[in-house]
């Protein structure tokens, strides 16, 4: 939530900056700003996207070569231009760029009111600089002391920026809880909140850790922790085309990442799957392996779509290593006193890595003895960095604020650890293993052959794009598809849609079953099959529309519903990565046709890097 960016070198800053934010723009779009040394220290900010904000400084003579930007996901006050980042100090003299909550901020403003500050704006951020700027007025120290000091003192998360008036070739950086990336290139560097707007100028990088603070002059990096201790920085090489990030000629993001599934997927397995000898090779759970093999349980912590790739993971390890698995939410799993022990396994799945509940859930069953293993998409996130091991998902960058690629890629990491435990614990036979991973490897096949409803799942799109609610229903591994399915729905089209496992509907939803209701069953053909075409019936009595997602050369669901879309069939275990492709496609279209945001409805931010 909020993107920061910072430039320190040679070339036009404004330019760097504003490219950077329409990167970052996934983590918030309520308002932007920039501020640059331009002969003073001076702001420019607006509300609304990143494209006003360049709009509004268009035809300003902006020359600096030093300067940083910020695109807002609202916490504190609402998004308008005055809550809008960089904020100023009282004096003017400092600017902040701010990512994350302060949580004190009600306390440290009171007291800067005792004091004489005034404040402009609502936001937590504004008090933090004045904050940093009164400890600076009152201490003989340098401007990163007051810093470090600050720091000692807030509670909560961030990632900030600093520019200061008196020090116009300075920035001074920090993070706690919120990611930090640096760019290093030559007599040049960045800092933002990923690696996306730094790739195309450099690819080698240094993660800022917690509670460590930056600071770059005279073209060189320092950084110190917060007790002043100096840490060597540790330059890394980021891995990503910047083909990866642009939308190669799709309309949407999501498009894009929906279609590029079939190579996600074969990404996420390539190197580590080699159907024909056996071999399955997960190279980020070692020391671990054993533990996970032996666990007598494994918890689950995720949220989102994470969480409902989660939710499948329980089926295929209780089915595949006869191990109970339990799947959290991150955010209640955090507050409850967890009955956590010694040993237990503790899976975290996230996309950005950065999810602020995930990570609070980790480290609490880190400090009750807990081993916890990463399923993760962002390479050198803090959740990758916070885990005893793990295994990346290599789904590349998802720019799309709903989740798509990034879900069938954490399903293909999570069945091949199950697999991987399965086949050293003996719970499945080696010929029924080696069954899996040819099934396996022909998924990103059966997933591109799905992506071919296409043109059918949008003219249903066009019949239904004006409803007010939606119904998803799946049994067994396809009961979590169904929770994918109505997220999906909502969260783009802003239609009211509810994921339940089939059999439930009697126990409730069923009520709100008419004509007008368009209920979408997922209904291919595994071991529940007979079960839910009696709950299609069920529906079909009460005159509901059924969208029923069926297997290839289904000849039974075509009569009794409204429309089917065939995907080809697969192992229970493994339909959730086909049988979703669908229903992506169904929402997205229904989301265009509504005229809404896509890549970045409205009150959403890709990384949820507050709780
Ligand atoms: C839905 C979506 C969110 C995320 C959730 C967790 O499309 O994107 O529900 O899945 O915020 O995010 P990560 O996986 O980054 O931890």
């Amino acid at each position: 939530m909020c993107g920061i960016v910072a430039y320190i070198g040679h070339q036009k800053a404004s330019d760097v900056i504003i490219k950077g934010l329409k990167r970052l723009e996934y983590r918030g779009y309520d308002s932007a700003g920039i501020a640059l040394m331009d002969g003073g220290l001076n702001v420019y900010k607006k509300k609304g996207k990143v494209s006003e904000l360049e709009d509004f400084i268009k035809g300003e003579d902006l020359k600096s070569t030093v300067g940083m930007g910020h695109t807002r996901w609202a916490t504190h006050g609402e998004p308008n231009d005055v809550n809008a980042h960089p904020h100023f100090s009282q004096s003017g003299n400092l600017a902040i760029i701010h990512n994350g909550i302060i949580e004190n901020y009600a306390a440290l403003k009171k007291d800067l009111e005792g004091k004489g500050y005034t404040f402009k704006s609502e936001t937590d951020s504004e008090v933090f600089i004045n904050f940093i700027e009164d400890i600076y007025n009152n201490n003989d120290g340098t401007l990163e002391e007051a810093v470090r000091l600050a720091l000692t003192k807030v509670v909560g998360a961030y990632a900030i920026v600093i520019l200061s008036k008196e020090k116009p070739n300075q920035l001074i950086a920090a993070r706690k809880g919120s990611p930090m990336v640096i760019g290093v290139g030559r007599n040049e560097f960045f800092i933002a909140s990923d690696a996306t707007p730094i790739v195309e100028y450099t690819n080698e990088v240094v993660y800022v850790n917690d509670y460590e603070i930056a600071v770059i002059k005279d073209s060189e990096l320092t950084i110190r922790d917060t007790k002043d201790v100096k840490m060597t920085p540790y330059i890394q090489k980021v891995d990503m085309e910047l083909e990866a990030i642009e939308k190669g000629g799709f309309e949407h993001f999501m498009l894009k990442e929906i279609f590029e599934q079939p190579k996600s997927i074969k990404d996420c397995f390539r190197g580590r799957l080699i159907a024909n000898n056996g071999q399955l090779v997960l190279g980020g759970i070692r020391e671990y392996a054993n533990a996970l093999t032996n666990a007598e349980r494994i918890v689950i912590v995720a949220c989102g779509t994470s969480w409902h790739a989660g939710l499948v993971a329980e089926y295929i390890f209780e089915e595949f290593c006869r191990i109970p698995v339990e799947v959290e939410y991150a955010s209640e799993f955090r507050y409850r006193n967890p009955i956590i022990r010694e040993g237990d396994i503790v899976i975290a799945i996230s996309q950005s890595g950065e999810t602020a509940d995930t990570l609070a859930a980790m480290e609490l069953a880190k400090s009750k003895g807990a081993i916890v293993l990463g399923v993760c998409n962002v390479v050198g996130s803090s959740i990758s960095r916070v885990s005893h091991e793990g295994v990346y998902t290599h789904a590349g960058p998802e720019i799309g604020v709903a989740s798509t690629k990034a879900f069938t890629a954490q399903l293909t990491v999570l069945t091949m650890i199950a697999l991987r435990v399965a086949h050293r614990k003996g719970t499945m036979a080696e010929q029924r293993y080696r069954s899996f991973l040819a099934e396996l490897e022909s998924i990103p096949a059966k997933v591109e052959k799905a992506l071919k409803t296409d043109d059918q799942v949008k003219k249903i799109a066009a019949l239904f794009k004006d409803s007010r609610n939606c119904l998803y229903l799946g049994r067994g591994y396809n009961f979590p598809v169904a929770l994918e399915g109505a997220l999906k729905l909502k969260e783009i089209s802003y239609i009211h849609a509810e994921g339940y496992p089939a059999a439930e509907m009697k126990h409730g939803p069923i009520a709100l079953i008419d004509e007008e209701m368009p209920v979408v069953v997922i209904a291919t053909r595994d071991s529940s099959y007979d079960k839910i075409v009696s709950n299609i019936q069920e529906v079909k009595a009460r005159k509901g529309k059924v969208i029923a997602i069926v297997s290839e050369g289904d000849s039974l669901i075509p009569g009794m519903v409204d429309h089917t879309i065939e995907v080809p069939g697969t192992h229970d275990a493994l339909m959730p990565m086909v049988a979703t492709i669908p229903l992506q496609l169904l929402s997205y279209h229904i989301a265009v046709m509504r005229n809404c945001n896509v890549d970045q409805p409205r009150n959403l931010a890709k990384s949820v890097t507050v709780e």
